[in-house]
């Protein structure tokens, strides 16, 4: 028997995240002593309250189907936080409450974009963006953001990118992977171009709570009403609220972009988990102790993830002031062999050599960006500490 698979599945990539991660919990398994910065999640627990919401919520009908777009006081709790964050108000009918902001953005693109549609994307770029453009049988263009210019676009590249059938820009910020904030100026550049051009703008701030020294978060959507309305929000609890198992993520955007959504949430998923959906609400109209505590924490991990990097010979780390990733540039190892005479012909070949030493991370071409290594902070100081003694003693070790 011979089975046929669809053939836009080779139009996609598997999640190199996704698979780091699996690598380092299969050797730790396997009882390898293995530390790894792969996966993007907090390391804390739920909050208590949110999670006693939760157990509260089984004796109050979260059983039953919720309805399609979300629940109400979830809904209500969406517009009211669109307001105090990017200073417009919306309707209930605006918002659309998915299985995770991943499921939001899968959602966006299914009803979005026709074959031949263009989706300009920003390298580096959190892995899932281009995959999914083309999974629905559009096209990503990726567009070099520029290391040396803390990983900004440049307005003139940007507008020769755009052409009749771009249809919208993905913005992520704070980035994964690069920890970078889109500046107000450069925000505003922005704004104006794709309000020149009539062209869409996805806002993936899903991190815009977790902004460190003197960075700034700035909402592309406050910017102005005629940005405003070309702007479709995506945001979620998993990385402020260390929530990422209990899959909620939304869409705030034009309601004819939500209808469209919510009918192919619809007949697909329907509505996200409802007891999820209940401990979502929670987190985002309860006590927000909670949020400026994790982020204390990554803080501190940041700084001394930064430092310990920027002590190894040959890594050049900028400072990430958002998220919780560090993206170091590890080109210089390129090339170089290690004492069994493998030659490091790439930061894919890298990083497995150091997975083989102990330590876990992504590879930078996962994210459109050769020669670069991204780290997840998001863990424990002692493994910090632990994994970068390991990955300099590996490093230095390369000739
Ligand atoms: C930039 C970005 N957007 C969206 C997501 C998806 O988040 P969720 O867990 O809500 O699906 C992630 C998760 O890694 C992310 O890094």
């Amino acid at each position: 028997m011979s089975i046929h698979l669809a053939s836009r599945l080779d139009r996609v990539k598997p999640s190199i995240t996704l698979a780091v991660s699996q690598k380092a919990a299969d050797m730790r398994a396997q009882g390898v002593d293995i530390i790894s910065f792969g996966a993007g999640e907090p390391d804390f627990e739920t909050p208590t309250h949110i999670k006693d919401a939760a157990i509260e919520g089984l004796s109050q009908g979260a059983s039953k189907y919720p309805a399609v777009g979300g629940i109400t006081k979830l809904r209500a709790a969406i517009c009211a936080t669109t307001e105090a964050v990017h200073g417009f108000q919306v309707s209930p009918d605006q918002v659309l409450v998915s299985a995770g902001a991943k499921h939001s953005l899968f959602n966006l693109f299914l009803a979005l974009l026709n074959p031949g549609d263009e989706v300009i994307v920003p390298a580096p770029y959190w892995v899932s963006y281009p995959e999914m453009v083309r999974l629905v049988g559009a096209e990503a263009v990726c567009l070099k953001a520029h290391p040396e210019k803390g990983f900004a676009l440049d307005m003139d590249e940007l507008r020769a990118a755009i052409n009749d059938k771009t249809r919208a820009i993905v913005l992520n910020s704070p980035s994964n992977p690069t920890g970078a904030i889109y500046s107000r100026e450069l925000l505003q550049n922005i704004a104006d171009l794709c309000v020149e051009k009539d062209i869409l703008v996805i806002a993936d701030d899903i991190y815009r709570q977790l902004v460190y020294g003197d960075g700034e978060y700035v909402s592309i959507a406050s910017l102005g009403e005629e940005i405003a309305k070309r702007t479709i929000l995506i945001d979620g609890v998993s990385k402020s609220y260390a929530m990422t198992g209990w899959r909620i993520g939304w869409t705030v955007g034009p309601k004819e972009v939500i209808k469209g959504m919510t009918k192919i949430q619809g007949q697909s998923t329907s509505g996200a988990n409802h007891l999820a959906q209940i401990a979502a609400t929670e987190a985002l109209v309860g006590p927000q102790g909670c949020v400026g505590e994790m982020r204390d924490a990554f803080d501190a991990r940041r700084k001394r993830m930064v430092e310990l990097l920027n002590g190894i010979d040959g890594v050049r780390c900028q400072e990430p002031k958002g998220a919780f990733y560090a993206f170091p540039d590890v080109s210089s190892f390129i090339g170089k062999s290690g004492a069994s005479g493998d030659t490091m012909t790439d930061d894919v070949v890298l990083a497995g050599y150091l997975v083989e030493k102990g330590v876990a991370l992504v590879p930078g071409s996962g994210f459109g960006c050769p020669g670069f290594v991204r780290l997840s902070y998001a863990s424990s100081m002692e493994d910090i500490d632990e994994g970068l003694a390991r990955m300099k003693a590996a490093l230095e070790e390369l000739e």
